[in-house]
């Protein structure tokens, strides 16, 4: 098997062309989401262009016994990753009081625990291994607060701890974790978060998830602990270390307000 990277969140966005950039570096291939049909032609199209494997899984990563099942079944398949690409994760536009409990929990156990569950479940034998990539899909929504989208921006920030914890960790065994702060980029993202309004997307030109995902690719190999697409994202994250945590929140706040 060639080096075959781990996928979720795979059928659009930036996991999709992350899935191509992987390709192009002659990676095999684990794609995982809800919308297989998806994968399956993204599977025909990179085997046939690239003479690699690729595997598809349809699972929803929110339960923790699919992520088990995909785990055990990886293990059947005898594919142990050299790269565990956790991308899956989503967002809503709405006040806290306002967004179900339903969504706002699903949010949580996907953009944070399936992340952490999976990163748990593979890590001990890339570490065997003594080599291997991680590379956690957080935001640049993770280095502030973000009313009217409390929960994404509070989950951001937990994997960006987590993945920088873990980096430190991992030094010296030949696996490396990436954290991802991509900003506002085009995907299906806007229109699944119900966001495509807010100031933050509207009427912007957008870095496209091609773009994203070929810079994410390069800082995973680089064995980058922090990743933050484009120069002006950089210097706002920046910008969030001098400000006065409450004046990040009123920015954060007037960017997203809903139409
Ligand atoms: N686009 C942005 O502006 C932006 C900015 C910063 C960070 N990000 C982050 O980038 C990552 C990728 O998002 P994107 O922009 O590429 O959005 P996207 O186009 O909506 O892609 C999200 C992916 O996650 C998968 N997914 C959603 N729920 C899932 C579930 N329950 N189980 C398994 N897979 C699930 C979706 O597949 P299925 O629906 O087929 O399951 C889809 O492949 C996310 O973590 C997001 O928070 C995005």
């Amino acid at each position: 098997m060639a080096k075959p990277v781990l996928i979720t969140g795979a059928s659009s966005g930036i996991g999709y062309e992350l899935a191509r950039v992987c390709a192009a570096h002659h990676h095999d291939l684990v794609l995982v989401a809800r919308r297989e049909e998806r994968l399956l032609a993204l599977k025909d199209e990179l085997e046939a262009a690239h003479g690699i494997l690729v595997w598809t899984y349809r699972g929803d990563l929110t339960e923790a016994d699919t992520r088990q099942q995909f785990f055990d079944w990886t293990e059947f398949k005898g594919i142990t990753p050299y790269g565990l690409v956790n991308n899956a994760g989503f967002g809503d536009l709405s006040t806290f009081v306002e967004s179900s409990w339903e969504k706002q929990n699903a949010m949580l156990q996907l953009n944070i625990v399936a992340l952490t569950h999976l990163s748990r479940l593979y890590l001990p034998k890339m570490v065997a291994q003594g080599q291997g990539r991680i590379l956690n899909v957080a935001s640049t929504a993770a280095f502030l607060p973000g009313p009217y989208m409390a929960v994404y921006y509070a989950s951001k920030a937990y994997v960006l701890s987590f993945t920088e914890a873990i980096a430190s960790e991992l030094e010296g065994t030949g696996v490396t974790a990436t954290t991802l702060c991509p900003g506002p980029t085009e995907s299906e993202f806007q229109a699944q978060a119900d966001a495509k309004n807010a100031k933050l997307f509207e009427g912007k030109t957008l870095p496209t998830s091609a773009e994203v995902a070929a810079y994410a690719y390069a800082a995973m190999e680089k064995g980058q602990r922090i990743a933050v697409h484009g120069t002006t994202n950089k210097m706002l994250s920046l910008a969030t270390r001098l400000l006065p945590r409450k004046n990040l929140a009123e920015v954060a706040r007037e960017l997203q307000k809903p139409a």
